[in-house]
């Protein structure tokens, strides 16, 4: 039996219980087909929408979009089979901002105990939601930092090991040539005056052998001095130049088929620069672009002056660099040639850095880009 003081208490219950949910809870009633016949303050408050704009309205007014159809699938299914869905939500409020809710959905019955309709009541978890995302955003970064670094730290590893294995080797190879150097210099000194000496009493046949045997005395000597020169600490000696004037001087002294053809503008650029080296440099690249040619093709030198930088373009009509070897044409010892040592173009990049300056490459077609301060100071060496 209940007596009236028991009916107060559980109309006091209800009222305080009553106004707990809806101050704690967002609470949606739909039709069977989902449309809304009743949304609580609370719920209105955090989709923004007006209970006036809800009612009648479908439940897809506050579809994200954020759900996968399995979700949707998995909620139906449920909830038609009479059980009571739990799970998260991501809304879209009338705003077009996210709102996430903890929820629970279940059906409702009628006199028939078939579903006409479905009650929802979730929690605003939106705070959480955020929080994890940005927790797990920081991890995610820091696993990509960690991931960085340590890819940074192999790479820097493995130069070191480079580093060493190339000084190793440029300590070796220029004890090599230095030991080298004396008995070629005998070697050449004799072969001269033999040949002088036997100038009259050799046939044709002879005469080419000899003329072989100088030749390679002199590509001996040649690499004894591009090793030389690399593992050599150098010291620039700055004047005044022309680097018009320079590159005729590296021209002349390239070894250069007839059928290619070297153009360059004329522009008459003074820098301060040690004009031996830049010569060198000069010979290099010009020597480079011949080889690449084999016997016709054109070659493009430009000078221009760009602020205070010199600029100089070396460009061959030749079959140019595999992408593969872009990366490595500068460094030591790299060379797809059968006669080369792959000296060249560290050479020139290690005297151009010395000079401040620059050297890169690009194809299509081949060029290779200098550029040079135009005023070096002697603090750059
Ligand atoms: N103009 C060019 N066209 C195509 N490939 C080039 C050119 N210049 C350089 N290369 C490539 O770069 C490599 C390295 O050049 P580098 O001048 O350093 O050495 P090398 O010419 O092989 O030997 P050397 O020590 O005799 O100069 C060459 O072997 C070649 O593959
Ligand atoms: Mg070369």
């Amino acid at each position: 039996m209940i007596l009236n003081t028991d009916i107060i208490n559980f109309d006091l219950q209800f009222e305080e219980i009553y106004s707990i949910i809806n101050n704690h809870s967002m609470v949606e009633v739909t039709d069977i087909e989902g449309n809304i016949i009743f949304a609580n303050k609370k719920f209105c408050d955090i989709s923004q929408y007006s209970e006036q704009e809800l009612i009648g309205q479908n439940h897809r007014i506050i579809k994200s979009g954020f759900h996968t159809k399995e979700f949707y699938k998995d909620l139906w299914s449920t909830i038609t089979s009479g059980k009571t869905w739990h799970g998260e939500f991501k809304n879209k409020a009338k705003d077009g901002s996210y709102f996430w809710n903890k929820q629970m959905i279940m059906p409702r019955f009628d006199n028939k105990k078939t579903i006409c309709g479905y009650i929802s009541i979730g929690t605003d978890i939106t705070t959480e939601k955020e929080l994890s995302e940005k927790l797990t955003q920081i991890e995610d970064n820091l696993v990509q930092q960690n991931k960085n670094l340590q890819e940074k730290i192999k790479r820097k590893s493995d130069e070191i090991i480079k580093k060493e294995k190339l000084s190793m080797l440029g300590t070796m190879a220029s004890r090599l040539a230095h030991d080298l150097k004396n008995p070629l210099t005998v070697v050449k000194a004799y072969s001269d005056i033999l040949s002088r000496q036997l100038e009259d009493k050799m046939n044709y046949e002879m005469k080419m052998k000899v003329s072989k045997l100088k030749n390679s005395i002199t590509d001996m000597s040649n690499i004894i001095e591009d090793v030389l020169d690399f593992s050599r600490t150098v010291e620039l000696d700055l004047q005044k130049n022309s680097i018009f004037k320079i590159l005729m001087i590296a021209l002349e002294n390239v070894d250069k088929p007839k059928q290619i053809n070297v153009n360059i503008n004329y522009s008459d650029i003074a820098i301060i620069c040690d004009s031996k080296k830049i010569e060198a440099v000069f010979s290099n690249l010009l020597s480079n672009a011949i080889q690449a040619l084999e016997e016709i093709g054109e070659i493009n030198v430009r000078l221009t002056e760009e602020d205070n930088q010199v600029l100089i373009t070396v460009e061959d009509t030749g079959p140019g660099i595999l992408e593969d070897d872009m990366p490595r044409i500068f460094e030591p010892l790299f060379t797809t040639k059968q006669k080369g040592t792959g000296l060249g173009l560290s050479i020139c990049k290690n005297i151009i850095n010395l000079h401040g300056g620059d050297i890169i490459v690009k194809n299509a077609p081949t060029t290779f880009i200098v550029t040079i301060p135009k005023n070096i100071k002697k603090t750059n060496q």
